[in-house]
């Protein structure tokens, strides 16, 4: 569904009766995190907040936080009914993948109706909440959509990257060369040159789900046919970066590929649910023109999730991600998924095969640690065979208990780059200054029945006995008919 800007999404979240203004005094030091974290726990409603300390005479005045914190309201996003359930909307989400729309270019839009550049450029007059009690400061780019361009093809990267302010033009951020936007600079460094960057701070919300995910292309085409209509895009004041016409906030800048330029960024309460990215010096965008709506709607988030404790707008990345994976392996030539999906952290994905031969579930899962996703999601891969519910816990756990055995090669392991916020990975290992991203020793359980094993003519030719559990139709219908008679209760 499209959304002509943040406000028309805005209104119909409200008209649902999934948005809460809050009046009452806020502070944006810890207060506003604390908030939003209790809500989203409770799986509540979107934020926005009206009355914040210190903020009552700057341009900007309102900060929204938790738009896409449940799964109904990211359904609301996508314009899709609330009786869709999850895995039809995955394959909603892969046929709109599977086709692109080109954005449109207009010449000027609501977000050019302030434009500030030298002394009227001060990141501390938005109200950037200082999220978690132990976070290195201010984080302006939580709920970000990140614009770059590739210096040789021009064509654009729309990311979500984190960035915290470290004064009152400057942001450092945590920039990974394996993530898109770090390809991107990558290549700025070969030409010598410092990468333009354009921080688009609150949009219809499909395109922050494009930038938070792993999108094969480009976001701007693939949200354009997620939206069924094309984004309109306008030029930035100080390079030919495009961003949304009628985007809330656009931070435009530059960051220097000089390392005697960066700056201690972190640490930020990450998504795995501890501070994470410890303090390090890194890349800084240097602030060089802001351009906003009259009357700015500023966006943010809380990441970091543990058990009962939830992200303010994580959901959407359990549709996105099983989607662009599968449309992944698919491109990949793998036959034979019929489900993908994760419960609360990607690391651990759980995919359902049809499976047709030996070495299936090991050809998936090298081609998913070879991919693009390999940057956040999979570290603990669980394959399982077409009769597992992956949607149910038991029945992966019985999968699980019945169908491994690691003397049989089910359990494997894989070196690949892995996500710097782990902490279970020593921080030398994941120093991503020295080796632009981070380690992890993949596992693949492949809990699909293991074709080494002999089919049995006792067992009707299967691999496996048959299941004690069943009970025949005809004895069925009997006890059935009989229940009553047992005196037992319906
Ligand atoms: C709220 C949020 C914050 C994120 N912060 C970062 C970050 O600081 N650095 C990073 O490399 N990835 C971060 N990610 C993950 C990337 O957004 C994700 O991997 C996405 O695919 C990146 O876009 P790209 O594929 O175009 O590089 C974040 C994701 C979300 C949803």
């Amino acid at each position: 569904m499209a959304f002509k800007d943040l406000r028309e999404w805005m209104a119909l979240v409200e008209s649902k009766g999934e948005l809460k203004r809050i009046k009452a005094e806020v502070d944006w030091k810890e207060e506003i995190g604390a908030i939003t974290r209790e809500v989203a726990s409770r799986r509540g409603t979107a934020l926005l907040f009206e009355n914040i300390k210190d903020y009552h005479d700057t341009s900007c005045t309102q900060l929204l936080t938790g738009t896409l914190g449940s799964r109904g309201r990211v359904r609301m996003a996508l314009g899709l009914p609330d009786t869709m359930r999850d895995r039809e909307i995955i394959n909603w989400l892969r046929g709109r993948l599977r086709t692109t729309i080109d954005p449109v270019i207009v010449n000027s839009g609501p977000t050019k109706e302030n434009i500030l550049k030298g002394d009227g450029i001060d990141l501390y007059n938005l109200p950037v909440p200082f999220w978690n009690p132990l976070d290195g400061g201010r984080y302006i780019f939580t709920l970000v959509c990140m614009v770059t361009r590739d210096p040789f093809t021009g064509e654009h990267n729309v990311g979500t990257y984190r960035g915290m302010i470290v004064g009152k033009n400057k942001v450092a951020v945590f920039l990974a060369r394996s993530q898109d936007w770090g390809k991107h600079f990558t290549a700025y460094e070969s030409l010598g040159q410092e990468m333009p960057v354009a921080a688009v701070l609150g949009w219809d919300p499909n395109l922050f789900m494009c930038s938070g995910s792993s999108v094969v292309g480009e976001e701007y085409k693939v949200c354009s046919a997620i939206r069924g209509e094309p984004v309109p895009l306008v030029k930035c004041e100080t390079s030919d970066i495009l961003v949304p016409a009628s985007a809330e906030i656009v931070i435009e800048g530059k960051i220097s590929t000089d390392p005697a330029t960066y700056v201690m960024e972190g640490p930020f309460a990450e998504y795995p649910g501890y501070y994470a990215g410890m303090p390090e010096p890194r890349p800084v965008v240097r602030v060089e023109c802001i351009t906003h709506r009259n009357d700015p709607i500023l966006v943010g988030l809380v990441a970091g999730a543990t058990p009962g404790r939830y992200p303010s707008d994580g959901f959407f990345l359990k549709y996105f991600w099983p989607a662009l994976m599968w449309s992944g392996l698919e491109d990949n030539g793998i036959p034979g998924i019929t489900d993908i999906t994760f419960d609360g952290w990607p690391e651990i994905m759980k995919v359902r095969i049809h499976k047709s031969y030996r070495g299936h579930a090991q050809q998936l899962a090298t081609a998913i640690w070879g991919s693009k996703f390999a940057n956040h999601g999979g570290k603990i891969l669980i394959v399982v065979d077409d009769d597992i519910d992956i949607r149910s816990r038991e029945a992966v756990d019985w999968a699980l208990a019945y169908r491994v055995n690691a003397a049989m090669g089910d359990i494997a392991f894989f070196d690949t780059l892995g996500s710097p916020l782990d902490p279970s990975v020593p921080m030398e290992d994941r120093d991503i200054i020295k080796y632009g991203q981070s380690s992890w020793r993949r596992i693949l359980i492949d809990a699909t029945i293991n074709w080494g094993l002999e089919p049995r003519p006792e067992w009707g030719g299967k691999r496996y006995p048959p299941l004690g559990t069943e009970i025949t139709p005809a004895m069925q219908e009997l006890i059935t008919r009989r229940w009553k008679e047992y005196g037992l209760p319906d």
